[in-house]
């Protein structure tokens, strides 16, 4: 590996002059490839994260490569000042792909889900008919759309949130996987829609009961009111289905994509939806310098391509229900953790010890050196959310890797 710095270099220079808003596993990647990453000492590992699920189509895969270098050799960014010949195609692309009749292209997922919320209030007042100023958002608790002013006064994790006030109006906290909560709530007639992800992820990768979605869905359609899918990191194979939603047969009136829209080489999200909706944002009345960019576009539109032609949403389902049966087959004989549980190759487990404890964590540290990184969530919770590239062999050396790591935890 041709790194000129050594690991504790690298480290000891993101200390003294990055910001401290992560807490990294210490681990310096400079190569990946596929399901495998490198460190500046050669050591290789399976990356079992996915940069939060945004590389579901593996590292470096080369058709994006290729995508990206020939458009960053052709036009990178015109603004939306002018049109540019990429962006209308991959619009239709992805309209098409998921059935909407509209696309706003936007860069980070926190930015597709402000689109969301901006559109879901501007479409209350203009289409709906709500009074102005007082348009409520449903979310739940426990969940996570991202680190912008507006969604973290939605959210309950009190270290997102904690000091960065005055927050964000307008909007109601119900549980989540809780069907009458979410009927008790829509007798307001001032709710504009109902903001909710799939599978909590960043909560720790729960999944609700089966029909909750579709019922949750019903009770919107029923009430005149948006049902919002955050997507951004169930969504693109993640879970074993193109959206986590099309488990249940529903298409959300505002879709958001994110993260894996890209396979992780540049930052392109996306906000779906159809023209009785989306028509209500007007030139001038939202965007963004990047969002739509001609690199953007040819990038997401390999991304997808990738996901159709290999059938990464099948080989996700496939990998995830083994990975599970053998998860589940060492939980019944070990005390080191109780529970495993996910959708595709979006899952977790949890560790027999408290939120506070630094088990899971050392737990990680454990299969890092045995070749396999991962990140707790949560104190006691560890995702696993390898790309969806990996085969039934590289899937069952990782499960071989973790199990014989858990043991070394067993009390
Ligand atoms: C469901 C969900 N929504 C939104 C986001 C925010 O995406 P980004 O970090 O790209 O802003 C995330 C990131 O983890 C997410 O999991």
């Amino acid at each position: 590996m041709s790194s000129l710095l050594t690991s504790n270099d690298a480290i000891a220079l993101e200390e003294k002059y990055g910001a401290h808003n992560y807490h990294p596993l210490p681990v310096v990647l400079t190569k990946g490839e596929g399901v495998y990453v490198w460190d500046v000492e050669g050591k290789k590992y399976y990356d079992f994260l996915s940069a939060y699920s945004a590389v579901n189509q593996g590292h470096c895969h080369p058709k994006l490569v290729e995508a990206l270098t020939n458009q960053a050799q052709q036009l990178t960014l015109t603004s939306r000042a002018f049109y540019n010949d990429k962006l209308g195609v991959y619009e239709e692309k992805i309209t098409k792909l998921f059935g909407f009749d509209k696309v706003l292209p936007m860069n980070s997922g926190a930015e597709a889900v402000e689109t969301a919320i901006k559109l879901t209030r501007k479409w209350a007042y203009e289409v709906k008919k709500i009074k102005e100023e007082e348009a409520v958002i449903v979310v739940c608790e426990n969940n996570f759309h991202g680190r912008t002013t507006t969604i973290i006064s939605f959210s309950n994790d009190q270290e997102a949130r904690k000091n960065y006030g005055p927050y964000t109006e307008g909007f109601v906290r119900i549980p989540y996987n809780n069907i009458d909560a979410l009927k008790d709530v829509l007798t307001n007639k001032n709710v504009a829609g109902f903001l909710v992800e799939p599978i909590q992820g960043e909560a720790g990768v729960y999944v609700p009961d089966s029909g909750y979605l579709s019922a949750a869905f019903e009770l919107c359609k029923k009430n005149n009111v948006l049902f919002i899918a955050d997507e951004v990191q169930t969504g693109i194979a993640r879970t074993g289905r193109m959206l986590a939603v099309d488990y249940e047969n529903i298409k959300p009136d505002v879709l958001i994509l994110g993260k894996a829209l890209s396979g992780g080489m540049y930052p392109v999200s996306a906000v779906l939806a159809d023209d009785e909706i989306m028509n209500v944002i007007k030139p001038g009345q939202h965007g963004s310098t990047f969002g739509g960019n001609p690199l953007a576009a040819a990038v997401a539109m390999a991304a997808l391509d990738i996901v159709l032609d290999e059938k990464l949403a099948e080989n996700a389902e496939r990998l995830g229900a083994i990975f599970r049966q053998r998860l589940n087959d060492f939980i019944q004989t070990s005390n080191i953790c109780s529970m495993v549980r996910g959708k595709g190759l979006l899952n977790a487990i949890l560790i027999n010890d408290t939120e506070e404890s630094d088990t899971a964590w050392n737990i990680c540290l454990r299969l890092r050196d045995n070749g396999l990184l991962a990140k707790p969530t949560h104190g006691n919770i560890i995702r696993f959310a390898p790309p969806l590239v990996m085969n039934e062999e590289q899937l069952l050396d990782c499960v071989r890797i973790i199990t014989e790591t858990l043991k070394e935890f067993e009390r």
